[in-house]
């Protein structure tokens, strides 16, 4: 059966390159979860773009004195090519500054006010009379009320992580010139979140598969009491409000940014010429959609986008899942823009390959609680388990194969018990494992794998093929035949993982055709212009395919001559790598 899977992802502002925490927060795990349906034939769509406006934009522009659109346009390309060059497998990835987003923005906007789910209210707001202007959210910095960190901006405290309404903070500062700003009422709009309160309750009380960390902080949200939302902001940067004689105010970045999900599944359906083909995922009954997004984003995901979508059209689904994670540290301490002790993306993917990282920000994958990035941690996991455990597993099957049948797969002899009860181990393998993908838990699937690939190992060691072959050819070639099956099969469970190496262990085993779809590059580089990617070319289109079952490969097939799929790390990166994180750190 062919399931509706609907995969959306947090909109990256694109004021700044993403770093290692935003990747395993809320980048790598919708991609693994996406191939992993892919590969089981389900209908995919898996859709985020760059967040191009709000004050993070204008702010930042401002301090390079330049327009928010050429911030915007330079790091959306940025976040394309990281993209492609880590194999996050976007249907499409746009942005919010495109005809159709607006257009799709203004009609929700449009309709939430004429149903009367927004008015228009005053209320008191800072204004810098030096500028003449009123500042909203990061215009303003002062004191946090909560903590008393000095430096807290108008939306929110980086020291203590609460959303803030810039009246509160004591001792306020205008971003632009530094002078005091003073409060004044202005008219804005507001989105009426209290009339949502019964429908909310009962729609979250039907989400007992969410993570309990997503149930908890929701629950405790809810406690609070849900408050009218303003929805508009003084911004000359943004989308217009669709009512007449508010010139000067923009809608408010976040009531906007998660309408994307609508917009870029239409912006979708629109470039491959079936312009209803969105539908599916937002009407079928049976489609479900996960929202992937880091956890100072739950609210927003929870509780304001689906009262949007109730207030807008009852028909359309709600997110049926938010495996939101918790953070990702690194060497013991927070990811710090301001301090700049990060491992930025760019950076890393100039200097290393995509695949082991994909596979250590799993293994320590925040999904329940805060972990950290160490790079002893990445090291070690790389040699100690990529390429000791896997890449050894199949560069030593599929060379001794190559060398010893004439680069063909061997005819095995009769099976004997422990061949079959590998096999076995290996065929169960499918269902737990794809049931662990399908709950999100992917650490837990990747640990499930990689046990599976110790015991391929265990079992070469007993039966030592290397050996066999001098006293019995044929019970050799069982061993490696099975040997050979076994690696197949484990190769597509870790493909969700490792789409990069999965294509190379598929090419030495003789497969024709790639696990995954691609764009060609020129077709890449066609959408790139347009600053807007189809990352990826899902092969789902080609018939439903299930390629999550354990492997076939029959005697004779031809093998190709295997590569070195994984490279060994020399200690000295861990020392390397410190130094430069402290370096960069104090040049701040
Ligand atoms: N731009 C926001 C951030 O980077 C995330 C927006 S998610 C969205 O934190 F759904 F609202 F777009
Ligand atoms: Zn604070």
């Amino acid at each position: 059966m062919s399931e509706i899977v609907g995969i959306f992802v947090a909109w990256p502002y694109a004021n700044g390159d993403l770093h290692l925490g935003h990747v395993a927060g809320a980048y790598l795990p919708p991609d693994i979860f996406a191939r992993y349906h892919r590969l089981r034939g389900h209908r995919v769509l898996m859709v985020s773009g760059s967040d191009s406006h709000g004050t993070p934009i204008t702010v930042k522009a401002a301090e390079l004195g330049v327009s928010p659109r050429e911030v915007f346009e330079h790091y959306h390309r940025r976040f394309l090519d990281n993209w492609q060059k880590l194999g996050i497998s976007f249907d499409l990835f746009t942005h919010t500054d495109t005809e159709n987003h607006h257009a799709v923005a203004q009609e929700l906007f449009r309709t939430l006010y004429e149903k009367g789910y927004i008015y228009t209210s005053t209320m008191t707001q800072l204004y810098c009379e030096h500028d003449a202007r009123f500042l909203p959210d990061r215009y303003v910095e002062g004191t946090c009320p909560h903590c008393g960190y000095p430096n807290a901006r108008g939306d929110q405290c980086d020291n203590c992580g609460r959303t803030l309404d810039a009246v509160e903070l004591q001792d306020p500062r205008c971003k632009l010139c530094g002078r005091r700003p003073v409060p004044r009422e202005s008219v804005h709009f507001f989105f009426d979140l209290p009339a949502f309160e019964d429908r909310l309750l009962a729609y979250i009380d039907r989400q007992r598969h969410w993570r309990p960390n997503v149930q908890n902080f929701v629950r405790n949200y809810l406690v609070d009491g849900l408050k009218p939302r303003p929805v508009s902001r003084d911004l000359d940067w943004g989308i217009p409000l669709p009512v007449e004689g508010y010139k000067g105010k923009v809608m408010y970045v976040w009531f906007e940014a998660v309408i994307g999900y609508l917009s870029a599944s239409v912006e979708w359906a629109h470039n491959r010429g079936t312009p209803d083909a969105w539908k599916t995922w937002w009407y079928d009954p049976g489609a479900r959609s996960y929202y992937f997004i880091g956890k100072d984003n739950i609210p927003f995901h929870a509780i304001i986008w689906p009262a949007e979508l109730m207030g807008y059209d009852e028909g359309l689904s709600l997110p049926y899942d938010i495996p939101a994670n918790e953070f990702l540290n690194l060497e013991g301490e927070k990811f710090s823009t301001s301090r700049n002790w990060a491992i930025w993306l760019p950076e890393y993917l100039e200097r290393y390959a995509p695949d082991p990282l994909r596979y250590y920000l799993t293994v320590i994958a925040p999904e329940t609680r805060d972990s950290d990035f160490t790079w002893q941690g990445f090291v070690e996991r790389n040699n100690n388990e990529l390429v000791a455990t896997w890449g050894n597993l199949v560069h030593r099957v599929i060379s001794f194969a190559y060398r010893r049948w004439k680069g063909r797969v061997p005819a095995p002899g009769p099976l004997g018990e422990r061949d079959h009860e590998l096999w076995r181990r290996v065929e169960e393998g499918f269902e737990r494992i794809g049931a662990l993908y399908e709950r999100t838990h992917f650490k837990a699937a990747l640990r499930e794998t990689m046990g599976l690939a110790r015991e391929v190992n265990r079992y070469l060691d007993e039966k030592a093929p290397w050996f066999q072959i001098k006293e019995d050819k044929e019970a050799a070639a069982t061993t490696i035949f099975v040997a050979l099956r076994a690696i197949d099969s484990l190769n597509v469970l870790l493909a969700p993982v490792l789409p990069f190496s999965s294509e190379r262990v598929r090419r030495a085993l003789g497969h024709k055709g790639p696990l995954f779809g691609e764009v060609t590059v020129e077709e890449y580089h066609e959408r790139e212009r347009s600053h807007v990617a189809l990352v990826y070319h899902p092969l789902a289109e080609e018939g439903h395919v299930d390629r999550w079952k354990p492997s076939t490969l029959e005697p004779g097939r031809p093998l190709a001559k295997p590569e070195v799929l994984f490279q060994k790390l020399d200690e000295q990166v861990i020392e390397e790598e410190r130094r430069r994180l402290v370096e960069k750190s104090r040049a701040e």
